[in-house]
């Protein structure tokens, strides 16, 4: 409690807004002005007000914040909160590949480095891939980079052919079809929602297939009380706070991102109260960076 209120007072004190990913630990998101996906945090992030953005979530979200907001300050209460997945590939081996594949367009999940994204014609989230990618031809060379999951689920959507980087979610990597089949058969009858991130023969095994955000719209319009999540755990909280009448069962409570745990209340409250760690990126890569976000944010 102590926290929450100091937390409070000294966002009022800094002029700051908290925006926190929906995997944050739940007492986290309780205390955030927005809760939200790759996507809708980017959005809002465009539309803040504030002087200081606190970023709940991993690295490169923050960083995405202050690409898009370079004149205010962005903290993230702790710094090593990274994403393995978009750590897979590095600035030099997309150059490298793009020097491989002339003409070919570069297209990165948000999930990736800033460095990445300032390689990239356009960027997807899980919550708009389908749209940004039907914007290319059928006849255009796309790279799509980092994960082999997600492109390929968009790929098979549109009945394309692209060129994946073999980055993967290690979090997602641990939900298996037998897991699914376990969960079907203890709860029969409820619909089975996995996250883009995963496997192809666990997106075949799931009856949708949703970013965050698209789960918490999914769960709230359908008509089904119980549901089965194939996702990070920390999704649970929302889902139930924002449905109380109907179940969430997770495919498993083991799909735990480390990372999205480290945010707790007294490093959020230790980051507004001592303004840390500030979140910079370099003014070159952040133009490019921006050009290839602002494309993506422009598909509406
Ligand atoms: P969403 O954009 O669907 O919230 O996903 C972000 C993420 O990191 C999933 O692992
Ligand atoms: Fe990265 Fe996976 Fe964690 Fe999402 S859940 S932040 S993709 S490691």
């Amino acid at each position: 409690m102590e926290a929450v209120d100091e937390i409070a007072r000294l966002k009022a004190e800094r002029r700051a807004v908290i925006l926190a990913h929906n995997y944050t630990r739940g007492e986290v998101q309780d205390v955030a002005d927005f809760t939200g996906d790759s996507l809708e945090l980017a959005r809002r992030a465009t539309e803040v007000e504030a002087d200081v953005i606190v970023f709940c979530g991993v690295w490169f979200m923050a960083e995405t914040a202050k690409i898009l907001n370079p004149d205010k300050i962005v903290l993230i209460p702790e710094p090593s909160a990274g994403c393995p997945m978009a750590d897979m590939i590095t600035g030099a081996q997309l150059r490298e590949l793009k020097a491989k594949n002339p003409g070919a367009k570069a297209v990165c999940y948000v999930n990736s480095t800033a460095e990445v994204k300032a390689e990239c014609d356009i960027c997807v989230t899980s919550g708009n891939a389908e749209k940004v990618m039907a914007l290319f031809g059928p006849d255009e060379k796309i790279l799509f980079v980092p994960d082999q999951h997600l492109g390929g689920h968009i790929a098979g959507l549109l009945g394309r052919d692209y060129t994946l980087w073999p980055g993967y979610c290690p979090t997602h990597a641990a939900i298996t079809v037998a897991a699914i089949e376990a969960a079907r058969n203890a709860h029969p009858g409820a619909p089975v929602m996995v996250h883009p991130e995963c496997a192809k023969d666990v997106r075949a095994a799931a009856d949708e297939r949703l970013s965050t955000g698209g789960m918490c719209r999914f769960a709230r319009e359908s008509s089904a009380q119980e549901f089965i999540v194939g996702t990070e755990v920390g999704i649970l909280h929302r889902l139930r706070k924002e449905n109380p009448e109907k179940t969430f069962y997770p495919v498993s409570e083991r799909i735990v991102c480390p990372n999205m745990k480290k945010t707790t209340l007294e490093n959020l409250a230790e980051s507004l109260r001592v303004m840390k760690t500030e979140v910079t990126v370099p003014d070159d890569i952040a133009r490019r960076a921006r050009h290839a976000i602002e494309a993506m944010l422009a598909v509406k």
